[in-house]
């Protein structure tokens, strides 16, 4: 797909579609700048109640006849005082998803009638803009033999008035698409099949297109992991006829003291819950269990190709987890990468495992100013924030409070959850240092994340993101996510990165 940006004053446009953003005035459409054109067209939509330009109204016209494009969508704004970048970004999810749904090829949307450049840098708001364009674009067609690899639209365009909005807004268009690549690299990760995705597969992919990014690359089979004694990432893939892979990726900074962040991944490609089997309604859907690996992967590509002035290390824990005769059961006890015994009460908590030794690995080889893991972690976490947002829990309260900061310029939501001291003594084992969950099923995720600070330093900043709901969204209840992965917290924490 192509995006681009060109200079053309509103009456010049010329494209199959032209996206026409439209300020709300009292009860009516504010005639954008340039706009004489419209004035008509725009009554008549007014006087017969189509469209009044409140936030985030569409009415799409085809073949409208006036102007140099085809056809028209006004796209509602509300209130021009009410007006921030993120509400500009819902508005043009809703006009990109009214475009797909009505299988328009090419369309362009004109920025600057949105006149927002004297409150937002001009590539802040080119950025936003494409990302909200064509993120909701995203389909997932590997397996559709009919859909041909160009089906869809083809081509999106914002317009700007002035030469130097033209190459303002350039810096944030090439930034854009490096982030749409980052998301639909994840998405297409997250949403293959285990078959087609095994931890071999997913390590050699990871591989493939972290060396093209420019990273190191560092891949980890079974003799590793038993030299190195990740004996409780090792208990969940121990009836696995798959290998496991941990997989670092390095993006090394120039920068003289340079600080080295983290990115811990779990990466379980397929989550059956071992011995303490899930049930079969929508197991389909833990193919998506590796969501935080690819998570770390695309944030850590992301560092790579934006030359970050940060140490940037990723770190993948990939199996999957699964039954047979030779399985862990419940009542096991094993020894983690930092000594510590566990005593594992229930397969199903499996993520933890392959956290715990992942971790504290990367904690104490590395040094890192700042630890952060990104998994698919607790049901609870989806019953507590549904598929709107992730669950932040940690340490580093001053990270977590920047974070909650740039969720305002990615529509990426996050929420923090408290990890109350009374939740580390519960999941304090009777046989060993620890057990794997908690005595009730009360604070899952949160207790997940209680366990998880085990293996992380006390001196060592961290921060633990819980994607299990946002990561991937079986029943969309609006247009703004088309079903399956959505690429939760690439564009949030590669944001966080970028101010480091
Ligand atoms: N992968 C699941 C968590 C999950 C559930 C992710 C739903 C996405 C959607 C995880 O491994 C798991 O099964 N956790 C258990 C932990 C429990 C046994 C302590 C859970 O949440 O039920
Ligand atoms: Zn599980
Ligand atoms: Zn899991």
């Amino acid at each position: 797909m192509k995006i681009q940006i060109q200079k053309a004053t509103l009456n010049r446009v010329q494209d199959h579609t032209l996206i026409i953003p439209v300020y709300q005035q009292g009860t009516k459409p504010k005639l954008p700048k340039n706009g004489a054109f419209l004035k008509g067209l725009l009554t008549k939509l007014q006087k017969e109640d189509i469209f009044d330009g409140g936030f985030k109204k569409v009415a799409f016209v085809r073949y409208a006849k006036v102007g140099k494009s085809d056809s028209i969508l006004f796209l509602g704004l509300g209130k021009k005082d009410e007006m921030r970048r993120n509400r500009l970004r819902e508005a043009l999810i809703t006009a990109s998803s009214t475009l797909k749904q009505n299988n328009v090829l090419s369309f362009t949307f004109h920025l600057s009638s949105c006149e927002l450049h004297d409150k937002y840098a001009i590539d802040t708001l080119s950025q936003v803009s494409a990302e909200a364009l064509v993120l909701p674009l995203y389909t997932f067609y590997k397996y559709k033999k009919k859909m041909k690899e160009n089906s869809g639209v083809k081509s999106v365009t914002i317009a700007v008035d002035t030469p130097e909005h033209l190459l303002n807004g350039k810096k944030g268009i090439s930034k854009a698409h490096h982030y749409i690549d980052a998301c639909n690299l994840v998405r297409d990760l997250v949403n293959t099949p285990h078959n087609d995705l095994t931890s071999v597969k997913f390590a050699d992919l990871a591989k493939e297109e972290a060396v093209k990014a420019g990273l190191k690359v560092t891949v980890w089979g079974k003799k590793e992991l038993e030299k190195e004694k990740f004996g409780a990432f090792l208990a969940v893939n121990q009836a696995s006829d798959t290998p496991p892979r941990f997989v670092i990726l390095e993006h090394k900074s120039k920068v003289k003291d340079a600080k080295t962040v983290c990115l811990v991944g779990k990466g379980i490609t397929f989550d059956t819950g071992g011995i303490s089997l899930k049930p079969a309604a929508n197991l389909d859907e833990m193919r998506m269990d590796m969501a935080g690996a690819a998570t770390v992967l695309a944030i850590t590509i992301l560092a790579a190709k934006f030359n970050l002035p940060v140490n940037v290390i990723g770190f993948l824990c990939l199996t999957n987890n699964m039954p047979s005769g030779k399985a862990t059961v419940p009542g096991d006890i094993v020894t983690a990468y930092n000594g510590k015994t566990i005593e594992i009460l229930n397969t199903d908590a499996e993520g933890r495992l392959v956290l715990a030794d992942g971790m504290a690995y990367a904690d104490k080889n590395y040094n890192p100013n700042l630890l952060m893991d990104f998994a698919t972690l607790t049901g609870a976490c989806v019953i507590a924030l549904g598929n709107q947002g992730t669950g932040v829990m940690g340490t580093d309260q001053k990270t977590m409070d920047r974070l909650q900061k740039l969720v305002c310029a990615t529509g990426d939501r996050i929420w923090q959850l408290p990890i109350w001291d009374e939740l580390g003594t519960e999941i304090v084992s009777d046989n060993a240092d620890l057990r794997n969950m908690g005595r009730d099923r009360g604070a899952g995720t949160a207790k997940a994340a209680a366990f998880l600070q085990n293996f992380v330093r006390p001196q060592t900043p961290w921060v633990h993101f819980d994607i299990a709901g946002s990561a991937f969204i079986s029943n969309p209840t609006n247009l703004y996510s088309p079903k399956g992965a959505t690429a939760a917290c690439v564009r949030l924490v590669a944001e966080f990165l970028a101010t480091l």
